[in-house]
């Protein structure tokens, strides 16, 4: 999934031939999962139409401060609003009169206006003569820019309307995404961390055909994996069996049964990791002797020994140097202080708290309603979520551990 995907992207574009591009761009950003917004200059509209694009975008254009075909009652385009929907500006092309402006602080129409709101990070890519390129001023201009936190998207090389050869043409649409994919995956918070997540229910062999095992879903653990993903981090998901799914480069899903394949699974790779997150519903027990031959019925009664499984999170625990240790615990009573207690018991920085107790949490359920516990016992309950929002304040508190 591009990292485009659900980025709010104002594009700003000004009056160059290289104009007639942005219709692919528009198109490369939807297809990327992104929402447009595009702001044209008045004399970008001589290079390509607003229909085009707003058809493209799939949103009205902007371009003047009021809405001039609605005279008597004609809305105002509130530039603040616009800049500060973004995720993301775009300025492409950026003309050499563009970039003068956005170097000077003039504010002369509504791109402008927009730009110099704008809180979001701005990207612009030049479109011009080679000339004008390499004239001391552009380079002046662009210098300021990138001084001001722009970045740059460089024009290349090649054929340019002047009939001329050299560099200044608008770098092409797929490049410039690609520029701004790679840019903006460089700056994710979890990038260049690994975290290991435990997943599902774990199945103990009783036969060759039955198994002591539970309803955990595996969904709060996957959901925790996209997140974490699509942060940056790199991804090992330690499942057991379970119906979900996940496609992304980051996330290396190792399928597992037993409680004792998911401890060896994770063990492979918790020495190397910065984050471990414990979301599996390990079994507690499994039967001391696994029968080779599917078990006949004879008496009215029948028993099964079992022994203890290894407790994956406590060996964490123990086994502790830098990594960053989160927890689940599932209580009916005593939540709090049963919490605390696991806390200690497993040298855990993080505990996330199920209460059976609160409707729309536990397993099988899309929702979940959580209580943040850390080390030093601070209490944070949160409201009833979807797993997907769940997931995502987990990650922000791994964000807060690095950065805070
Ligand atoms: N866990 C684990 N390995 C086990 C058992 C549990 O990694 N063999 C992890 C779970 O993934 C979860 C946490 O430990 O993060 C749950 O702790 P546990 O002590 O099993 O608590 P509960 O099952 O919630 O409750 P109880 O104390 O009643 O067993």
């Amino acid at each position: 999934m591009s990292v485009l995907n659900g980025k709010k992207i104002l594009l700003g574009i000004s009056g160059g031939i290289a104009a007639y591009k942005t219709a692919s761009l528009v198109r490369l950003f939807i297809k990327a999962g992104a929402h447009v917004q595009v702001i044209m200059t008045p004399a970008s509209k001589d290079f390509i139409t607003p229909l085009t694009l707003s058809t493209l975008s799939k949103n009205p254009v902007h371009s003047t401060f009021y809405n001039q075909e609605e005279e008597n009652n004609g809305t105002w385009n509130n530039h603040v609003e616009l800049a500060l929907w973004a995720d993301l500006m775009l300025i492409a092309p950026a003309t050499a009169n563009t970039l003068s402006k956005m170097a000077n602080g003039t504010c002369d129409n509504l791109l402008m206006a927009v730009y110099l709101s704008a809180k979001c990070p701005v990207y612009f890519a030049p479109a011009m003569d080679l000339d004008m390129y390499k004239h001391p001023t552009t380079i002046a201009n662009f210098s300021a820019l990138t001084q001001f936190g722009n970045t740059l998207i460089p024009a290349e090389n090649g054929e340019l309307a002047s009939g001329l050869s050299g560099e200044g043409r608008m770098a092409e649409p797929e490049n410039i995404i690609a520029f701004l994919e790679a840019d903006l995956e460089s700056k994710l918070p979890l990038k260049g961390k690994k975290i290991l997540i435990t997943a599902g229910p774990t199945y103990e062999a009783i036969d060759p055909v039955r198994f002591i095992g539970n309803h955990s879903s595996g969904k709060m653990g996957f959901d925790i994996a996209l997140s974490a993903a699509n942060l940056g981090a790199s991804v090992i998901l330690v499942s057991g069996p379970t119906n979900c799914k996940v496609h992304n480069s980051l996330i290396e899903v190792i399928p597992v049964v037993s409680a004792q394949e998911m401890y060896d699974a994770c063990h492979e790779h918790y020495a190397d990791v910065d984050v471990a997150i414990a979301a599996a519903a390990v079994a507690d027990y499994k039967p001391k002797n696994v029968a080779t031959q599917k078990i006949k019925k004879a008496a009215d009664e029948f028993t099964i020994e079992l022994e203890r499984t290894k407790d994956i999170l406590a060996s964490f625990g123990a086994n502790k140097k830098n990594q960053f240790l989160i927890g689940f615990a599932l209580e009916t009573e005593n939540e709090i202080e049963n919490a605390k207690l696991k806390i200690q018991k497993k040298n855990l920085d993080l505990i996330v708290l199920n209460s059976l107790q609160d409707k729309g949490a536990g397993f099988g359920k899309d929702t979940n309603k959580i209580t943040f516990i850390d080390k030093s016992f601070h209490i944070e309950p949160m409201e009833l979520k979807s797993k997907e929002a769940v997931a995502d304040d987990i990650l922000n508190k791994v964000i807060a551990f690095f950065y805070e």
